[in-house]
């Protein structure tokens, strides 16, 4: 069974509680794109929080780790962030593709001094072009170092992820950050979605119940700093202010249709509990009513889905047919 989690605005849509969400019953989590520049928030079973970059989040929930070829690292921060999953505890078990791509300082040091779009300025770009220029370091080049990590190197596909194995695919920043199907130049260095190599027998999408996004791009329409304010939309990766408006359908339509997944997770809708709620749609905003109006349009809006579940920190789990 293997279930990939993507996410269907600008990142941030919670991934990572639903992520977490969906790991408690499998045996390996996966990442297969981006590297510190995701920043994914995941509780476990107690309810500490955890704030991580490359390590998936179905590590508090003791999966296997895996970082897969398509993913770029950068050795440092996944040093410190072993280190911080230790400290609260985990004893984590991490495998990685000797193919996966490895961020040096002079990434980093370029994407800081030439970034136009507004990057996480971890030197993603940089990375990803040595990649595709075929002059770049991988994982095989820093073996001895990776080890003395007690990460363990493996060649082409993952051998763990067979037939038997639980795996959650989870994917980092969301479909309109695609290098491909996003709104390029605003865009990130790789593709969302996971190659092929990857068997999906269900592709969750995760939505956030308004929209945010960090870094430049079209302003997603009138900026509301109360959204802002009581989602607290600060990146967890740069600590940068996230801009928010409200859902746009349109946006939603566009991405339903690259992702098309069997389900649609919705997070966040409880904070706008109390609030006025509108949508845009054709450029034009228009006033829903409360939650629960909210809640009835959006499951008529997409007549696909279904409401599951509640998990425990409030996302309601919702499940297409
Ligand atoms: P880069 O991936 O650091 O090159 O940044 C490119 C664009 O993607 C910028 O607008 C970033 O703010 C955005 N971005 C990259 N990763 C994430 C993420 O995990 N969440 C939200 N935005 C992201
Ligand atoms: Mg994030």
């Amino acid at each position: 069974m293997s279930i990939l989690v993507v996410g269907l605005q600008f990142g941030d849509e919670g991934k990572g509680r639903i992520s977490g969400y969906m790991a408690k019953d499998m045996t390996h989590s996966v990442r297969f794109n981006g590297g510190p520049n995701a920043g994914h928030t995941v509780y476990d079973n107690k309810g500490e929080c955890f704030k991580l970059h490359h390590l998936p989040c179905g590590i508090v929930h003791n999966n296997i780790a895996v970082l897969d070829a398509g993913m770029v690292v950068d050795i440092n921060k996944l040093a410190d962030e072993l280190q911080y999953v230790k400290d609260k505890g985990l004893n984590p078990t991490v495998l990685i593709s000797e193919n996966v791509h490895i961020i040096t300082e002079k990434h980093i040091l370029n994407d800081s001094k030439n970034d136009t779009i507004g990057t996480t300025r971890s030197g993603i770009g940089y990375v990803y072009a040595d990649r595709a220029l075929r002059a770049g370091f991988r994982a095989h080049d820093f073996k001895q170092e990776l080890e003395a990590l007690g990460i363990c190197l493996y060649k082409g596909r993952c051998p763990d992820l067979g037939d038997d194995s639980g795996t959650l695919l989870e994917g980092a920043q969301g479909i309109m950050l695609d290098i491909d199907y996003g709104e390029y130049p605003f865009v990130t260095s790789s593709s969302i979605m996971p190659s092929h190599v990857h068997k999906v027998d269900v592709t969750v999408g995760v939505m956030k119940a308004y929209t945010s996004r960090v870094g430049q791009g079209p302003p997603y329409h009138q900026d509301e700093e109360e959204l802002r304010n009581i989602g607290q939309e600060f990146g967890v990766t740069t600590g940068r202010p996230r801009r928010c408006s409200w859902l746009d359908l349109d946006q939603i339509d566009y991405a339903l249709g690259i992702v098309r997944p069997n389900v649609i997770a919705l997070t966040k809708i409880d904070i706008l509990n109390d609030m006025d709620i509108y949508v845009y749609e054709h450029g034009k905003k228009r006033l829903i009513g409360n939650v629960d109006t909210y809640l009835d349009f959006l499951c008529s809006r997409f007549p696909q889905i279904e409401l599951v579940s509640d998990s425990p920190q409030g996302e309601m789990i919702y499940i297409g047919e």
